[in-house]
């Protein structure tokens, strides 16, 4: 094992590099033994540092929270096996009965559905504020107000919150904690705690993994913070396995080249997306159209992978063109080395009445690609193809 202080490789993955392996390896284990009784007693009283049982650590996925951790800036992270883990346990950790909850209207619909309903179950309030507006979203805050939490930018139209506006607002409620779910941006476009919030959640399914192969979620900040989070987690159970967190490792090798290929790409997509008289509308908040660009050229050093738009189309006519489509493949998801295509009216919300699904504002012909790291071209062609069958319907 190296000594050397700056050694590329994180605390827990050098106390896993005893057999020299360059890879993190994987520590399949429910529990961990103890030699005698004392070293038993030595552990309660945190003479050493070492694991106890699987519930409560692993060094595979304490070396990938070192990792997310040094990422986003933070003291410490967490790691869930799903980001609606993630999510969930947070929220449960930091309200009770009575207190309340700040949430915007755009965003993950479970995250919505959480709060609205099992949350609101505990006894813990919400208000629901327009997505995108820091001042509508500080006015919603009270002296009850325990937790904010917003995604930036959003899911799907891609709004970004004036996080340092809403951070200076906030002070007056100082036990109000700001939540940021910044899987859409990823630490490499978006450094939310630099910016003021106090926790960032990353669903790691999407772009941290990046490759569509495993489901893990995270919470880093303050490791104070992250501590009463991640006691919640030991209580709730939603940890990771080991496998998946030797996955997450190697996808985060490559973040950086795969967020910037999608940056690059799916600016190109947008502005084309925004030339074609078949789309009504692009949501992508690098186009200098979007509501929020200012917001997120400030704040964001690349604008991300999805790109939002509006068929000139009807709920069958708008299905019919996304089954034109050879390279981008119509699954839910985002975020990995594939480019991922859906109609949220009959993916995310099927199964509601056009008239619920119009109050989310979830419109028929409102499509969401997730760019990959294909060729441009290549994809450009194949929306060229969803283009081709909404302009035959005009
Ligand atoms: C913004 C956002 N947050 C959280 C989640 C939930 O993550 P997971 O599917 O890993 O539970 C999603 C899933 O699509 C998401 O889009």
């Amino acid at each position: 094992m190296s000594t050397h202080s700056s050694h590329p490789l994180s605390t827990a993955a050098r106390h896993l590099s005893a057999v020299d392996s360059l890879t993190t390896p994987i520590v399949c284990t429910a529990t961990y033994t103890f030699a005698s009784s004392d070293e038993l007693r030595d552990h309660f009283e945190g003479r050493v540092r070492r694991h106890e049982y699987g519930r409560y650590g692993n060094p595979t996925v304490r070396a990938a929270e070192e990792r997310l951790a040094a990422l986003d800036g933070a003291g410490d992270a967490a790691l869930f096996g799903s980001g609606m883990a993630a999510i969930t346990s947070a929220l449960f950790a930091l309200s009770k009965k009575g207190d309340h909850v700040v949430i915007t209207a755009d965003g993950y619909r479970r995250t919505r559905s959480f709060v609205t309903n099992l949350l609101a179950r505990f006894g813990v309030e919400h208000t629901v504020v327009a997505a995108g507006d820091a001042g509508a979203v500080a006015a919603a805050i009270d002296a009850r107000t325990r937790v904010v939490l917003a995604e930036s930018p959003t899911n799907p139209y891609l709004r970004v919150l004036d996080l340092p506006a809403l951070a200076e607002a906030k002070k007056k409620f100082p036990r109000a904690k700001i939540l940021i779910d910044a899987t859409f941006a990823t630490p490499e476009n978006q450094k939310p705690l630099a910016q003021g919030a106090d926790l960032v959640i990353h669903s790691c399914t999407k772009y941290l993994g990046g490759h569509n192969d495993l489901l893990a979620g995270v919470v880093s900040g303050d490791a104070g913070l992250v501590s009463v989070v991640r006691e919640a987690r030991d209580v709730l159970g939603g940890v990771l396995d080991p496998h998946a967190a030797y996955l997450l490792l190697r996808g985060l090798k490559t973040l950086s080249l795969r967020v910037a290929r999608q940056n690059a790409s799916a600016l190109e997509l947008a502005r084309w997306l925004e030339s074609q008289r078949a789309v009504e509308r692009v949501y992508y908040p690098g186009l200098a159209s979007h509501p929020d660009h200012d917001v997120a050229a400030r704040l964001m050093s690349g604008f991300g992978g999805v790109v939002s738009f509006v068929l000139r189309a009807d709920l069958e006519g708008t299905a019919r063109a996304l089954d034109q489509c050879r390279l981008a493949i119509l699954a839910p998801s985002l975020g990995g080395v594939e480019t991922l295509i859906e109609q949220p009216a009959i993916m995310s919300y099927y199964g509601l009445a056009p008239e619920e699904r119009a109050a989310l504002g979830i419109r028929d012909g409102l499509v969401r690609l997730s760019v990959g790291v294909e060729d441009v071209e290549e994809i450009r062609a194949d929306l060229a193809r969803v283009i081709e069958e909404v302009r035959r319907g005009l």
